[in-house]
């Protein structure tokens, strides 16, 4: 078995940038800047079977590139917050390339993913952190803005527990061409 996601990578500057967020809030396990993305569709575990058909649906899907922008900062968790994350500014190619990836798994027999998709780069995971440090962290970068850049591509990452925590690995590109 193998566990697959469906993700975007982001420029090496854009990480370095959200890198330098990562700070200040005790109990966080902010994630390797190497590692940071923004998933589009989180698959599972499957067989390597349904790998090879994963990979022929994503291989079948024709999308334009698009430009990108992360913008702001929030919590996942509401009272107990368990993740920090960075925003995406709205974005219709975005959404666009999104359903294009849904729509090409489920019609190889996946079930449809049930939670609305809401973009956003995870920076942390929380545990016990106090709130007053994730309010700080909130106010202190409402106004993060990544500047635009261009998205020619989308990775299928395979996840793997690594000893501090998942490592992920492409294992796949796709190119985003009209
Ligand atoms: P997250 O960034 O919001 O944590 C690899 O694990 C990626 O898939 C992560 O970006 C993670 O989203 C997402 N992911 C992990 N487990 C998931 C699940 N059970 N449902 C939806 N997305 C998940």
């Amino acid at each position: 078995m193998i566990r697959l996601f469906v993700a975007l990578e982001l420029p090496e500057g854009v990480r370095e940038r959200l890198g330098m967020l990562q700070g200040g809030v005790p109990g966080a396990r902010w994630v390797d800047d190497h590692q940071l993305h923004l998933t589009l569709r989180f698959i599972g575990e499957v067989t390597e079977d349904v790998g090879h058909d994963i990979d022929d649906a994503l291989l079948s899907i024709h999308a334009p590139g698009f430009e990108l922008e992360l913008a702001g900062v929030g919590e996942f968790g509401g009272k107990n917050p368990r993740a920090l994350w960075a925003g995406v500014r709205a974005n219709g190619a975005l959404l666009h390339l999104q359903k294009k990836v849904e729509t090409a798994l489920q019609r190889i027999g996946l079930e449809a993913e049930t939670r609305k998709f809401s973009p956003h780069v995870t920076l942390a995971r929380l545990r016990g952190a106090p709130r007053e440090k994730v309010v700080q962290f909130l106010s202190e970068y409402s106004l993060f803005a990544s500047g635009p850049f261009r998205v020619e591509r989308f990775v299928l990452f395979s996840s793997h527990q690594g000893s501090g925590g998942s490592v992920y690995h492409a294992e796949r590109t796709y190119p985003l061409t009209a």
